[in-house]
């Protein structure tokens, strides 16, 4: 006899391939039309669903955990950053929850080497220049950016993305400084040849280029305040593909209008999908770049992720420990 398949909701088109697996291995309720669910209705996926597979555009808060049905075991989250789950009331329901660690890591830490170099060396300002037709011809004194070479780069959180990060800016000659909650191994550093901050303010107020690499939690919330952000140089570069709420975004923006610092290159934002008008003002003025949360948007990336869903489910139909459990005292 035929075993009943589990019931699996997702709440976002995911890639074709994914979405073929899941409908042959599971009860799969795909979104194909891609638009994000209400809260009313993912309260009403919680209630019937045994696996729900949301993304950062969902938040799965107390309200909705509260919810869940009894079904309910495992929320699979298509995503490394879990801070848009209660993960606490999750668990204290006896609900796990699981992400995608490790298959975004280098899509990551590209696009944050692609914003330092963007914003240092102003390339989009100089694409801009060509698309509204008003390059007047080469200049020795037109145009010019800053060598990233020799300079010193502070990763906030020297975790996976982080050390991707790293290993690629040591290849253009970026000199290595790091705070990390704890620090990493000596191996590590040595391959690196990163220096460890213990203070991140002491680390901000000598970079001339700092990154953000940690995930959200309670503890990295406005990790960059006001007061740690004029801590930086005047000529420093921000750029955060990590999440906007580790930095201060509206002091960060104040202090860009002012001229206290460089520039910022930001996957990410406080209202995604909004940007603020302030922002949007300087992105025209080219003194900050942004991309629309695209740090780990590749064909390849998405499968990855796809496939580590599966996998965490799966795993747990047939009885065992899902491999990416996120647990609250891990955060
Ligand atoms: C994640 O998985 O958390 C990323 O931010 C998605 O790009």
């Amino acid at each position: 006899m035929n075993k009943k398949k589990p019931l699996v909701i997702v709440t976002r088109k995911l890639p074709d391939l994914i979405e073929t697996r899941m409908r042959e291995l599971f009860d799969a309720h795909l979104n194909l039309d891609d638009a994000p669910l209400s809260k009313a209705a993912l309260i009403e996926a919680a209630k019937t669903a045994d696996f729900l597979v949301p993304t950062l555009t969902d938040k799965i808060d107390s309200d909705v955990i509260s919810a869940a049905g009894p079904n309910l075991k495992l929320i699979a989250n298509f995503g490394n950053g879990v801070d848009h789950i209660d993960i606490a009331a999750a668990q204290a329901k006896g609900i796990q929850v699981t992400n995608t660690p490790g298959v975004l890591t280098d899509d990551t830490a590209d696009m944050t080497i692609a914003l330092i170099l963007t914003v240092a060396r102003r390339i989009t300002e100089g694409a801009t220049v060509i698309s509204d037709r008003a390059w007047k011809g080469w200049s020795p004194t037109w145009m010019l950016g800053h060598r990233i070479t020799g300079k010193r780069l502070g990763i906030v959180g020297m975790g996976r993305i982080g050390q991707a990060v790293a290993r690629r800016a040591k290849a253009f000659g970026l000199q290595i400084h790091y705070h990390n909650r704890r620090r990493v191994d000596s191996a590590i550093e040595e391959g690196l040849e990163a220096t460890y901050w213990e203070s991140l303010d002491q680390m901000l107020s000598r970079m001339d280029i700092v990154s953000v690499n940690c995930p959200h939690t309670p503890a990295t919330f406005h990790l960059l305040s006001a007061r740690r952000l004029k801590l930086l140089k005047p000529h420093a570069i921000v750029v955060n593909t990590a999440r906007s709420e580790i930095i201060d975004e509206t002091a960060l923006t104040k202090m860009i209008e002012n001229g206290e610092i460089l520039g910022a290159g930001l996957d990410v934002f406080e209202h995604e999908p909004t940007i603020s008008p302030r922002m949007l003002k300087l992105v025209k003025q080219h003194k900050i770049v942004v991309l629309p949360h695209m740090g780990s948007a590749t064909l390849e990336g998405r499968l990855e992720m796809g496939d580590k869903v599966i996998i965490n489910i799966k795993a747990m139909v047939d009885g065992h420990r899902p491999p990416d459990r996120v647990l609250a005292a891990m955060l």
